[in-house]
């Protein structure tokens, strides 16, 4: 059984990227899964206090630090996001500011405080129109490394504006896919 850590980025409850994550969780079997819906936690942004420039540990005292625990024990991480402005979402970079954790402690200190273990990485991304979204694209991987998953699958459901996610044969198709990996992930 893996543990799955999931950011969902969307503002809306059952729209795109709401739809995307449910047609891959529901393929899972037996995971021990973890979502953080990044608009209605309770997660506050980075204020660059900078006690983690010195410390191994954020000062600030929200629910992020269930998150961190979660990151911890983590097999995959799994960033879902609409497109705004060819970037994940506003919401979910604001708790992702949070990760400066463990930036702070690479760069300054030399330390690294994640568990030394495989963590896979996996992003899903809804946008309205037919671009690269390469930002988005970029940015998810850089979060996903930035939290030790490597091996990053990305799912880029394009053009939700005229195809609906659940008439998007080819989407679907790698969202099986991609459930298999994760139920075949020892
Ligand atoms: C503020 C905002 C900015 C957007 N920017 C883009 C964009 O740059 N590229 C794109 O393809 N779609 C863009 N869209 C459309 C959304 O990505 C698209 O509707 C998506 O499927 C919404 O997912 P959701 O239902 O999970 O929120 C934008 C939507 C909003 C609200």
């Amino acid at each position: 059984m893996s543990n799955i850590l999931v950011f969902n980025g969307s503002p809306r409850k059952n729209g795109d990227t709401a739809k995307l994550l449910g047609s891959l969780l529901d393929q899972l079997k037996g995971q021990e899964i973890h979502v953080v819906e990044t608009y209605r936690a309770k997660i506050s942004p980075c204020v660059d206090c900078r006690c983690c420039w010195e410390k191994p540990f954020c000062a600030i005292s929200d629910d992020m630090q269930q998150v961190y625990q979660w990151i911890q024990e983590a097999d995959w991480i799994i960033l879902a996001s609409p497109v705004h402005f060819d970037e994940v979402s506003g919401s979910l970079l604001q708790v992702m500011s949070r990760l400066q954790l463990y930036w702070m402690a690479r760069q300054k200190r030399g330390e690294e405080l994640l568990p030394e273990k495989i963590r896979r990485g996996a992003a899903l991304l809804a946008a309205g129109g037919p671009g690269k979204a390469q930002a988005a694209q970029d940015m998810t991987k850089r979060l996903l490394h930035c939290m030790g998953a490597s091996d990053v699958c990305i799912i880029h459901c394009k053009n939700t504006d005229r195809i609906a996610v659940e008439d998007n044969a080819a989407v679907l198709r790698q969202l099986k896919e991609l459930a298999e990996r994760i139920n075949y992930t020892i």
